[in-house]
This record gives C-alpha cells, structure tokens and sequence, in this order.
C-alpha cells in the first residue's frame, strides 16, 4: 500500500523520523497538559471536611513517628472488594488536609481510611498495648508505652500554624486555643463548647485510653476515631459533572 511505502521513508532516514517523532510527542503533550491550565479545582470539595483537631493532630503526628503508614495504607480503592470491605472509596477530599498524605500501597494490616468508629476506644487501647491478644495472628508490634508518655500539647499551635501556612484553613483563633482545645478533648467534664465551636460536632470528645491525662494514646486513639467520620455518605452523591 502507497501509505506503508511512505512509512518505509521514515523508517530509513532517522532524521525525518526524529522530527516526526518530536511532532508526535508535542501533540500528545499538548492536549494531555493544556486542559489542566484551565482546571480551577482539581479537588471536588465535599461537606463535612474539616481541619484536625489539636488532639487529632497530635495523634496524626504519633502515627508518622511510630511509622504506621508503614503497614497500613489510608486509600480505599474504588474497586468491589475494597469498598465491600473498608466502606465507600476515599475521595481526594478527604485527605485534602493531610500533609503529608497517608494513601500508601503498602498493607500489611488492613486499610485505616475508615476504621474510624469501627472499635471501641478500650479495643484500641488493647489492642494498641498487646495486639496479639486481640488478634492472635497479628504482626503488629505493641506500642503500650504510648499510654505512660503524657503530653501538653505545648507545640501542637505551631504545628497548625505551619500547616495554616500550606493551605490548611487554620484560622488565629483556632492556633490560640490550640493547647486548651487539645485538653478539651480528652476531658468530658471540661468546658469543650469552644472546641465544638471550633471543628463542629463531629468531634469526639472523651477519656479516649481511660486514664487520667491526657497520653500518646489518648491522642493516637482520638486521631483514630476521626479516620473516615468526617464525611457522610449516607447522604454523598458524587458530582455527576466528572
Ligand atoms: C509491622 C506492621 C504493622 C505496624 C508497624 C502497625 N500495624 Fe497495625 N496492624 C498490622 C496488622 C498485620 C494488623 C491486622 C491484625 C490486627 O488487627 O492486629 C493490624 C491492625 C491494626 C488495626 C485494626 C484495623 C482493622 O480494621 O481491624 C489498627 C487500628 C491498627 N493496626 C493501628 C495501627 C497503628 C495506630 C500503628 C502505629 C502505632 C500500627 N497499626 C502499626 C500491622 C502493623
């Protein structure tokens, strides 16, 4: 055929198969990237998002230093057996204010996107101090020495400040009250109507490790609870535009 006779000429002069080679690249590149100038939101917005608490933050930033994110991812994958097992697939909202993200690949335990309410706190607590007596199996290590280690909360308003200067809707007020709202929350008999004020009612508000002070695990456990609450899907219908 005349057309594959033509193609033969581009297959012996490298020069012109160079050129059209580059030709074929640009136009690819261009209509892969232009569209993306022209996106103002890459990120679907949905209710119920909200920035983490003092004591939930504190809690994210235990689960970074003890490496959790090295056996569990925080993704569900919009595929039938993730979402039968995990609950509805993770939006890229919902972890629009994570710096930095969690998603991962890696599962050696399941996924913790939504193990939000899924336990008791006295199950976490448990299960945090001796996860072989829960689940006999388990190699996960036991990080009971979270519950002896208290903490103030006495850098957590500059972590927030540091994450309000990344995008995350911190506001002053929220970076002032920072140490009293991450005390509110592990105290049920304190004055937590500031903290509600704050984040909204979708805040958990307990003795979380069911001892006094406020420990790692209180925070651990709060940070936990939270996973996968925030948005409800009962009522979340994706935008029908994308
Ligand atoms: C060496 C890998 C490993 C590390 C590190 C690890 N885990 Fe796990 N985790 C597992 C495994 C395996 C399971 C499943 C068996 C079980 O429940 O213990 C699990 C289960 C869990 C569960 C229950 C999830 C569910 O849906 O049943 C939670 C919650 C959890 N881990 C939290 C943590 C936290 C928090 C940390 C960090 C402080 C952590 N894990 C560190 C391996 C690990």
């Amino acid at each position: 055929m005349a057309i594959l006779d033509k193609h033969k000429l581009l297959e012996k002069n490298v020069t012109l198969l160079a050129v059209f080679a580059f030709l074929a690249v640009t136009v690819g590149g261009i209509v892969q990237i232009v569209p993306l100038f022209y996106l103002d939101n890459t990120i679907e917005d949905v209710e119920g998002m909200r920035p983490y608490t003092p004591l939930e933050m504190a809690g994210r930033e235990i689960y970074l230093r003890e490496g959790c994110y090295v056996c569990h991812s925080q993704m569900i994958r919009p595929m039938r057996d993730e979402v039968e097992r995990y609950g509805h697939y993770s939006l890229a909202a919902e972890s629009k204010y994570d710096h930095p993200f969690q998603w991962g690949s890696k599962r050696t335990g399941p996924d913790l996107a939504r193990v939000g309410g899924r336990y008791s706190d006295e199950w976490h607590v448990d299960h945090l101090r001796d996860p072989q007596a829960v689940v006999p199996e388990s190699v996960m290590p036991k990080y009971g020495y979270l519950e002896a280690k208290l903490i103030d909360g006495k850098y957590i308003g500059d972590l927030m400040a540091t994450n309000a200067l990344v995008g995350v809707p911190y506001t002053s007020d929220m970076i002032e009250q920072a140490k009293a709202d991450f005390a509110a929350q592990a105290d049920p008999d304190a004055d937590y109507d500031g903290l509600l004020e704050r984040y909204g009612d979708k805040v958990n508000i307990r003795n979380f490790d069911g001892a006094p002070g406020v420990s790692e695990a209180d925070a651990l456990i709060a940070y936990l609870q939270m996973l996968g609450t925030l948005v409800d899907f009962s009522t979340f219908t994706p935008d029908a535009s994308r």
